[in-house]
C-alpha cells in the first residue's frame, strides 16, 4: 500500500542576477509522502511545475556534498532531510541558497570563497626534505595517532558549516570551520613537518575569530564537529606558541583570571589581552561599562565557595585538560 501523502508547501528562493533586480520566493505545493527528501520535492517541482529552477545535486545519498542549502534557515543536505519533520515544525518548507557565498542562480552558489580558504591552509602533508618518509615501509603512524583526527576524514566538503558560520559572515577573511578542521588534521599528523609554521600562520585574523557558537557542528551532516577541532587548534596554538597575540592572550588571561578569585575581573582581562596601549584605547568603553556596572572597579575578592573552583582547576590540570 502506498504511503499516505501530505500537502507540502515549498517557498523557494529565486534569483537570477542577470535578469532580476532582487530575489523573490516562489510558492509550489505538492502531494508528497512525509519521508520524501527535500531534494526529491525540488526535483519534482522542476520536472512538473517549473523547469527553470536551478539547483545543484549529484549522488542523492548524502555522499557528494552538492545539495547543501538553507532549509527553514538551517544548513542542511537536501537529499537527507525529509519533508515531514520540517512541515510539522514550520508548516512549510522555505528553501534558500547557502549563505556566505554569492548566488549564481536560485539555489546555486559560487563556492569560490569556501574553496579558496581550503586551499590557503595547504591541505596536504608538508614533509621535510631532510627527513624523507621511509620507502617501502607501512604507514609509520600508530592507531592512537590516527585516532586524533578520526572525525576529519568524514568531511564531504558540502559547505554546510561555512554557510552556518556567523564569523565568516562578519569577517570574510575568517577561514571558516571546514578549513580549520582540515588544518587541525595536518597539525596533529606526526608525519607533517610544518606544525609550528601552520599554527603561526593561522593565528592572526584566523583562529581566534571563531565565536564558539557551535553552529558549524550543529550543521555538519557527517559529525566532523569543526568547532571542537577549532577548540583543539586553539589549545595547540597556545601550548606551542604561548600568548603571542590578542586572541591567545585573552584565552590565557581568562583562565588565570577565573583561577585567581573564581570570577572575572574585566579590567584586568583587558590589560592582559591588549596591554596598556589597549587599555588606553578602551577608556571610553570602560567608562560606559562602569556607569552600567560600577562593581567592575570594586576591590578584588575571592568568591564564596572558591574551594570548589580550585578543585575544578586541579582536576583539569591532573587530567591534562587544563588548556592554555
Ligand atoms: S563555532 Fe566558530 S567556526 Fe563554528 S560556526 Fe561558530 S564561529 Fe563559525
Ligand atoms: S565539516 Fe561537515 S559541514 Fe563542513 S564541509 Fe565538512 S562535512 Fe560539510
Ligand atoms: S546530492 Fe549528494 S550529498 Fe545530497
Amino acid at each position: 500500500m502506498p504511503d499516505a501523502t501530505v500537502s507540502a508547501t515549498f517557498d523557494v528562493y529565486r534569483f537570477d542576477p542577470a535578469k532580476d533586480a532582487k530575489p523573490r520566493y516562489d510558492r509550489y505545493t505538492l502531494e508528497l509522502a512525509p519521508h520524501t527528501p527535500i531534494l526529491s520535492g525540488l526535483l519534482r517541482i522542476r520536472a512538473e511545475l517549473d523547469p527553470s529552477l536551478a539547483l545543484r545535486y549529484s549522488c542523492r545519498s548524502a555522499i557528494c556534498g552538492s545539495c547543501a542549502m538553507q532549509v527553514n534557515s538551517k544548513s542542511r543536505l537536501a537529499c537527507e532531510t525529509p519533508i515531514g519533520p520540517e512541515l510539522a515544525r514550520h508548516g512549510r518548507i522555505v528553501v534558500e541558497p547557502m549563505r556566505n557565498q554569492p548566488v549564481l542562480r536560485d539555489l546555486v552558489v559560487d563556492q569560490e570563497p569556501f574553496w579558496r580558504h581550503y586551499e590557503q591552509i595547504e591541505p596536504h602533508l608538508i614533509l621535510d626534505p631532510r627527513r624523507p618518509m621511509p620507502e617501502g615501509t607501512p604507514n609509520p603512524m600508530s592507531p592512537e595517532e590516527v585516532e586524533r583526527f578520526r572525525e576529519t576524514p568524514r568531511c564531504i566538503a558540502c559547505g554546510a558549516c561555512f554557510s552556518a558560520c556567523p564569523a565568516v559572515e562578519a569577517d570574510p577573511a575568517f577561514p571558516g570551520p571546514m578549513a580549520l578542521a582540515k588544518l587541525y588534521r595536518f597539525v596533529v599528523d606526526p608525519r607533517d613537518q610544518a606544525h609550528q609554521d601552520r599554527l603561526v600562520r593561522i593565528q592572526p585574523g584566523g583562529l581566534w575569530t571563531c565565536l564558539r557558537c557551535h553552529l558549524c557542528t550543529e550543521a555538519c551532516p557527517k559529525d566532523v564537529r569543526p568547532s571542537e577541532r577549532i577548540r583543539d587548534l586553539k589549545e595547540l596554538a597556545v601550548r606551542a606558541l604561548g600568548g603571542t597575540e590578542p586572541g591567545s592572550r585573552h584565552a590565557v588571561g581568562f583562565k588565570n583570571n577565573i583561577r585567581d578569585r573564581g570570577l572575572l575581573e574585566e579590567s584586568k582581562l583587558v590589560r592582559q589581552t591588549s596591554g596598556l596601549a589597549g587599555v588606553a584605547s578602551q577608556i571610553g568603553q570602560g567608562l560606559r561599562l562602569y556607569r552600567k556596572k560600577p562593581e567592575i572597579l570594586r576591590a578584588p575578592h575571592r568568591i564564596e565557595g572558591y574551594d570548589e573552583v580550585e578543585k575544578i582547576y586541579e582536576t583539569l590540570d591532573s587530567d591534562g585538560e587544563g588548556g592554555p
